[in-house]
């Protein structure tokens, strides 16, 4: 079948679609139906259904025989350990760990706080608690201690699992103290944490709380699986909204079982037993998904890699790890490339390594910009596959279905919308616009299996964000158009997110740490255009009168505050002290006009604008810290 018959045969009758997609997974309890609509326009998939996603992820191929093949190659620059794990050995450490952390007390439902560097103990803890049905929450190590501590109090975790440390090039970061100043920041305590030790960082234990990894396993007998609900949550996950407070985006077992292992052969088309490589982290969705539980549950084999793209030893990392472990398709965000081909134009490294085996290159978290598809298809020479997604998701909304057909590439665009999605471009009044027409991204409800029902604790929240600008859509917070082939183009957010390196981060919630520095009277945070990254963010603000602080000494303050209170994922290094900011006569502060001025772009002055001159000040600040760019 081509895309337009398999996308066709999903519109005419989604029940059939998705429960003959369903058939691929070992159900303890089979689904009666596939989607559950009582409660709309919140939905559910699978419901009545009894698995689990460790069973399918593991154990299922060792009970077919498989167990023997390479499920996990860890391929670690930074430290110099390659290792590989196979399905078998994966399945007695995945149990063993399950079976060491129901013995101190975990149990189905219970929550566990995941916070560890790119080890496959990163991936044995979450299949460990997919094993026992505990809802794991994966916290990025980039993020600062009040980020774990925000998280730790809206997940309230029975069990916090940690690396001693991450390593990042130059320097090792240790995360034991990171999680015990998280841990006394926050209001919730868990009941006991496990700590992963490495050589590189060995952490203190507090005596009766923290466990050593390797002794508890030592003794530990091994779990079983424990089929849950086809509802049940099978994570959390974190993501930046337009306030400090980050949305807990639940990922409902059943769904995400047979949505992910759906897209394995049909978007990036691979078979089972071959070799699937996201470079990623398992802190963002990319992660969660294409690391971690698509590759498994289809019995891939999927490469952890702990490392950069460049200066891990160098820019040829990504062509050395494809060609010495058989890849065959490769994901990565755009930065990743673009971060490579600053360090190599001509590419010169590529010509070192025998990539034959590479078929396909899938790009996402943040746009493609065609100077990077260009080059990495004149460098590869394999088809380079952009494709649109979210955490919210958890996989592509629109895509280039590589194992259905490959659909003409459009540069500049993600492709067609994926089976089971339903994507219009809307007006302000949610009105569906005319092919070419700039409008919100809006997905006609119900979405489909493994995407998210509702936010963790805050189904009220989850309606306001997605569910009540336009009744009946789900509203994505990106806005593009569609042309006239039916090819998305994605624009821009419409809300405070902005995406630097392809991790999402709120404007909104770095404003709220400015606005806590006692000199700062007013703030603002806008996401400027940046080569390498995408975006950067930068701040504005403006002193309290009577400030003894020199301009200088705030602004490093800032920095230092942003750093540590969201962390140096953040990469907020950009302040300008300015009088004034730019605002409506309602007091909005123009946020998007001052973006435009930092980028050179040409801009119409807002005709709601209270005090036209402070632009000029804006652009004389920005002057100063050399923007816009030349
Ligand atoms: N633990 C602790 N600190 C971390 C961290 C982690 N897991 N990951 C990143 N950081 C720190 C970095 O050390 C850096 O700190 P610094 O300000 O002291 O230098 C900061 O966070 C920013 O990190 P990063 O975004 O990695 O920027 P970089 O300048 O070090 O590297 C790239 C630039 C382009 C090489 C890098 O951003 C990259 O590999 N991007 C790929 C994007 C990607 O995988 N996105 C995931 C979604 S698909
Ligand atoms: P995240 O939830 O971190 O995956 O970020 C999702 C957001 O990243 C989307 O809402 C978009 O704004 C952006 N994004 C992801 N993939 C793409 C893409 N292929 N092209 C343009 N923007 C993208």
């Amino acid at each position: 079948m081509r895309y337009a018959e398999v996308y066709g045969a999903w519109k005419a009758d989604p029940e059939a679609f998705w429960m003959q997609a369903a058939e691929a997974i070992d159900w303890d309890v089979k689904p009666s139906k596939a989607l559950w609509e009582e409660a709309a326009p919140l939905y559910e998939w699978y419901k009545d259904a009894q698995v689990n996603t460790c069973w399918n992820a593991v154990d299922r191929h060792v009970a077919a025989g498989r167990g023997e093949q390479v499920a996990i190659i860890y391929d670690s620059p930074v430290t110099g350990v390659k290792t590989s794990i196979t399905y078998a050995d994966l399945q007695d450490r995945v149990a063993r760990l399950a079976g060491a952390l129901r013995s101190k007390g975990l149990e189905m439902g219970d929550r566990v706080i995941i916070y560890m560097p790119m080890v496959p103990e990163a991936l044995i803890a979450m299949l460990a608690c997919a094993r026992i049905g505990a809802i794991h929450s994966v916290v990025f190590g980039g993020f600062a201690a009040s980020e774990l501590a925000v998280r730790i109090d809206d997940a309230t975790p029975k069990a916090i699992i940690a690396g001693s440390c991450g390593i990042e090039p130059g320097r090792i970061v240790e995360y034991k103290p990171l999680l015990d100043e998280a841990i006394e920041i926050a209001a919730h305590a868990p009941e006991f944490c496990v700590i992963f030790q490495r050589d590189q960082a060995q952490a203190d234990l507090k005596p009766g709380r923290d466990f050593d990894w390797d002794e508890l396993v030592k003794t530990a007998a091994p779990a079983d699986c424990v089929p849950v609900p086809g509802d049940h949550p099978a994570y959390i996950l974190y993501t930046s909204g337009t306030t400090g407070q980050p949305k807990g985006v639940v990922r409902p077992t059943a769904g995400h079982l047979v949505a992910l292992n759906w897209t394995m052969k049909n978007i990036y088309n691979v078979d089972p037993g071959e070799v699937f490589w996201a470079a990623s982290d398992v802190g963002w969705v990319v992660g969660h998904s294409y690391i971690c539980y698509a590759p498994l549950i289809h019995g891939n084999t999927t490469v952890v890699f702990e490392g950069k793209p460049v200066g891990t030893p160098d820019a040829g990392t990504f062509w050395r790890v494809i060609s010495e472990h058989n890849v065959k398709s490769f994901f990565t965000a755009p930065t990743a490339f673009r971060a490579v081909k600053r360090v190599d134009p001509k590419g010169e490294l590529i010509k070192d390594y025998d990539l034959s085996c590479l078929e396909t290159v899938y790009l996402a978290g943040e746009r493609a910009d065609p100077d990077t598809i260009e080059w990495m298809q004149d460098k590869l020479g394999v088809p380079i596959i952009d494709h649109w997604w979210q955490t919210e998701t958890g996989y592509t909304i629109v895509g280039n279905p590589m194992g259905i057909e490959k659909l003409p590439v459009k540069i500049g665009s993600p492709t067609l919308p994926m089976p089971g999605y339903d994507v219009q471009i809307l007006d302000e009044a949610g009105h569906p616009m005319p092919p070419g027409e700039l409008g919100a991204i809006a997905v006609r409800l119900p979405l489909p299996p493994g995407t998210l029902p509702t936010l963790w604790n805050a189904e009220d929240r989850f309606r306001k964000s997605y569910l009540t600008t336009f009744p009946g859509y789900y509203e994505t917070g990106d806005a593009g158009m569609i042309d006239e082939d039916g090819y998305l183009y994605i624009m821009a957010r419409t809300d405070d997110v902005i995406n630097v390196a392809g991790h999402r981060l709120s404007t909104g919630g770095m404003e709220e740490v400015l606005a806590a520095h006692p000199d700062v009277a007013e703030c603002a945070v806008i996401g400027v255009t940046d080569e390498l990254k995408g975006q950067l963010p930068m701040g504005f603000v403006c002193l309290n009168a009577g400030s003894e602080k020199t301009e200088d000494e705030v602004k490093s303050e800032c920095i230092q505050l942003v750093r540590e209170r969201i962390g140096p994922v953040a990469a907020f290094k950009v302040v300008c002290v300015v009088d004034r900011l730019p605002k409506t006569r309602s007091g909005k502060i123009l946020r998007a006009t001052m973006v435009k001025i930092a980028d050179g772009a040409v801009f119409k002055m807002p005709a709601t604008i209270d005090d036209p001159t402070i632009l000029d000040e804006i652009a004389e600040a920005l002057k100063k810290v050399g923007y816009p760019a030349d």
